[in-house]
């Protein structure tokens, strides 16, 4: 396992086993989360895939977050660009240094690593193979029509969560299906905390996704 801050990002990267078939999942934490956050839940879900986990270079009162908001659920639209075309360069760095297949980039995100995950294929619709989101904002409403028909979207919402309410992800599953994309979503029966039946969910369909290369 390497621990870095080249590439722009502090992160750590696990190698995948040969039966990992390629894929990379690029794990995107929560707010107050870090590089470490998500590395156990990236192996539940694919245990030989391998692993890419940067840390958000944004600070808000000392916790990691991938961009800036203005308050809650209001985002900072410069630096969620910024922040966003930063993280599309680490993927892009972190491919040839680490020798992945770029064809096999699953971003998997949570809250606010979910939403920037959002953010890079609403502006980088080629980018990454899939996304398993858990509990996605809307980053931006895309002012132009994109083509997302190669890209496979998991969203796991929860139908209390008071931070996401169930419109704000209806409105986010409306513009992926706009794009084309396939997008399957999971309710969980809670709120903005993850349950083992998002975590199960989750990995059936990332079973199914590698089941379907
Ligand atoms: C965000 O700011 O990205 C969302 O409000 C989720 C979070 O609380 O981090």
């Amino acid at each position: 396992m390497n621990r870095t801050d080249d590439l722009g990002f502090h992160h750590r990267f696990v190698e995948g086993e040969p039966s990992g078939d390629g894929v990379t999942l690029l794990l995107l934490h929560g707010t107050g989360g870090d590089e470490s956050d998500l590395i156990p839940l990236g192996q539940a879900l694919a245990p030989r895939a391998a692993m890419l986990s940067p840390r958000g270079r944004v600070l808000e009162n000392g916790m990691p977050r991938f961009f800036h908001r203005l308050a809650e659920g209001v985002f900072d639209q410069i630096d969620l660009r910024e922040q966003t075309d930063k993280l599309v360069q680490f993927i892009e760095g972190a491919a040839k240094a680490y020798h992945l297949r770029k064809d096999r980039i699953v971003a998997v995100g949570y809250s606010n690593g979910a939403n920037i995950a959002s953010s890079v294929l609403l502006t980088h619709p080629s980018l990454l193979a899939a996304a398993v989101l858990f509990r996605p904002m809307v980053p931006f409403s895309p002012s132009k029509t994109l083509d997302l028909r190669d890209a496979k979207v998991f969203i796991a919402a929860g139908n209390r969560d008071t931070i996401v309410s169930p419109q704000e992800t209806s409105r986010l599953v409306e513009i992926f299906e706009n794009s084309g994309a396939v997008v399957t979503t999971f309710w969980h029966n809670g709120g903005h905390e993850l349950g083992q039946d998002d975590l199960d969910a989750a990995e059936r369909w990332v079973s199914e996704w590698r089941e379907a290369q």
